[in-house]
């Protein structure tokens, strides 16, 4: 769920509204605010996009006040309908909330309370709290005091942000789990999820942590633990440049961020390598007497950031000769996994605040066992919990659909392979500088793709009828598959599945009938070639079947031409780093085939960008 509070001499509506139109890639099944103006509070609430709530505005406009909170809600319990919308209000309306998270111990805090005589309009968790802050501050006077009170009675992973219409200048936030950023303006002060929500009036930041309550006003903020002792704070300068999260000229988000791939691959790479072309990798603060010892890797992620994982296997156990697994992140620690202090355990993640991934890491941290985390945003909870972090640098992503993320996980997962195989010392360690050169070059190439997209845009309209889509890899191009079918259920809401392509001929070959689209991507004929080969034959034995067949496959490689209904040429590059331009065919792919299906690309339906619940 997507959060904003503010106080100031603006219109908090306005604000508020543009803060959430920011944040609704963290979810968008409804959408509320609350105003406090003319001594009372004014609220309205709407289930669905932003768009359903700012019309309710346009027909019943709220007064203007300057303290306002808002919400853009992922439905977890209740159905994404205008009650079960936040804000929360306390009866007789005085307070509203507004809340990301689940709070455990609810039923018993709600019979409390009903034995106190509140009568409670909904079912949600989040209306116990308005009630129970609503009875504090009724006798302390003091809304942060208030909301110290109630956390610590609340159970579960909460963030809060209230206001009370008895305390009209203030906003008061709660983190515990799911973040929540201060901005500070001049004579104004903002409090969100991401500091995208009000990166057009601040760049300067505070990062709550754990277990913080902040207390918002014009002239500042006052941070303090659950008990009301001053708590530290991080405070930082937003670097990224605002245009960032706009869309640019661009019909979608999406389409922006693939566009921008090869400047990500770019930043991802930039100043990681010295003048002697080895890797200095100074955030992975993780001694390398310590990384010599590591005996086994282990790599948890969850969707798009799974696949690049499962690609940094190959890289790894290659260049490294560490074995590696890579695991579903919401799995890991429900299997009770091996773990200690042997063990290196990779977070990929690109927004950082995945629950899932977020619960593995701290049970792999509980075993004893190192955490490095890539991500993407900068101070998360993922990387602050890690023992180390290496940063993407993709910036803002804002699609639901992961896409310059996934590529520069890609990159962040080769360079710390190979700076595994660097301070190991194995054979590949040699090889350093080579790989980093071929990988420096990878964002041309990327580009190189960007510009012959046009041909697989028009196979993607013409496919736009079609009901399943199946997609075939070997070796780093099975992952690639898993990526290129996960993109299509996404975006287009079609049936896809990628495969193993030797695995075919074990069941899913009977899937295979006259005119079903089949994307292989094909791996280098240079190299290893046995691998192309065999996928070559995996080709003709769909075609024999009737598939139609969508190959990518390197630019030169004559042998596919004569089984590809389709070919989609990429330029050539070594067999590990395929992925990196190997996948981009398949972005555009199913962003188009969404595109002509009228689905929304940016927002697809039931998903959020960020999951903060397991
Ligand atoms: C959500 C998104 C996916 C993303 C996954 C992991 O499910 O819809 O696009 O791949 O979370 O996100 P993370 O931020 O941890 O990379």
């Amino acid at each position: 769920c997507g959060i904003v509070g503010y106080v100031g001499g603006q219109s908090a509506l306005d604000v508020v509204l543009a803060g959430l139109r920011r944040l609704e890639y963290r979810g968008y099944d409804s959408a509320g605010v609350a105003v406090l103006a003319d001594g009372g509070l004014a609220a309205a609430k709407k289930a669905g996009k932003l768009a359903n709530l700012e019309k309710e505005l346009a027909d019943r406009p709220l007064p203007a006040g300057s303290t306002g909170i808002g919400h853009t809600r992922w439905a977890t319990h209740g159905a994404p309908n205008d009650a079960n919308a936040h804000p929360h209000l306390d009866n007789p309306g005085r307070v509203a909330v507004v809340h990301n998270g689940i709070i455990e111990n609810f039923a018993a805090l709600r019979a409390e309370l009903a034995d106190r005589g509140h009568a409670l309009a909904s079912d949600t968790d989040t209306e116990v709290v308005s009630h129970l802050l609503s009875e504090s501050f009724s006798s302390c006077g003091d809304l942060a005091e208030a909301m110290r009170q109630v956390c610590r009675r609340l159970e579960g992973a909460f963030t809060l942000v209230a206001v009370h219409a008895d305390d009209p200048d203030v906003v008061v936030g709660a983190r515990r789990n799911s973040p929540l950023v201060v901005g500070l303006g001049d004579g104004e002060s903002f409090l969100a999820s991401d500091v995208a929500a009000f990166i057009a009036h601040t760049r300067e930041a505070v990062e709550l942590g754990q277990d913080q309550v902040v207390e918002l006003r014009r002239d500042g903020v006052t941070v303090t633990d659950f008990d009301g002792a001053p708590a530290d704070v991080r405070a930082y300068h937003v670097d990224w440049d605002a245009s960032a999260a706009e869309k640019g000229g661009y019909a979608s988000f999406m389409l922006k961020e693939i566009a921008e791939q090869p400047k990500a691959v770019a930043d991802t790479l930039l100043g990681r390598i010295d003048e002697a072309g080895q890797l200095t990798l100074d955030e992975v603060r993780i001694p390398a007497s310590v990384l010599r010892e590591v005996d086994k890797v282990v790599i948890v992620a969850c969707g798009t950031a799974y696949h690049a994982g499962m690609i940094a296997k190959y890289a790894i156990e290659h260049w490294t000769r560490v074995p590696c697994e890579t695991e579903l992140a919401s799995e890991f620690r429900y299997r009770d996994p091996i773990l200690d202090q042997g063990t290196l355990v990779i977070a990929i993640s690109q927004s950082g605040e995945t629950m899932d991934t977020l619960m593995a890491l701290r049970h792999a941290r509980e075993q004893g066992a190192r955490v490095l985390a890539i991500c993407n945003t900068n101070g998360s909870t993922i990387p602050r919990e890690s023992d180390a972090v290496l940063y993407t640098h993709a910036g803002p992503e804002v699609a639901v659909a992961s896409t310059k993320a996934f590529l520069t996980q890609l990159v962040a997962c080769y360079l710390v392979a190979l700076y595994l195989g660097q301070v190991r010392g194995t054979k590949w360690g040699d090889e350093v500088g080579s790989v980093i050169r071929e990988l420096s070059a990878i964002g041309a190439q990327v580009e190189e793709v960007l510009e012959t997209m046009e041909p697989v845009r028009e196979l993607a309209r013409s496919l736009a009828g079609c009901g399943t889509v199946l997609f075939l890899g070997r070796h780093v191009g099975y992952p690639v598959a898993l990526e290129g079918a996960l993109k299509l259920k996404e975006l287009a809401y079609m049936h896809a599945e990628g495969f193993a392509a030797g695995e075919l001929k074990h069941g899913p070959i009977a899937l295979v009938e006259d005119g079903l689209p089949v994307v292989v991507v094909v791996p280098s004929p240079r190299g290893r070639s046995v691998l192309h080969d065999k996928i070559v034959s995996n080709i003709q034995e769909i075609r024999a079947r009737g598939a139609r067949t969508i190959v990518i496959a390197e630019r030169g490689d004559e042998a596919v031409r004569p089984y590809a209904d389709h070919l989609v040429e990429i330029p050539p590059t070594p067999v590990l780093l395929q992925p990196l331009v190997a996948t981009v065919p398949l972005q555009v792919f199913a962003c188009e085939l969404a595109t002509v299906r009228g689905n929304e690309v940016d927002q697809p339906r039931n998903l959020a960008k960020s999951v903060t619940v397991e």
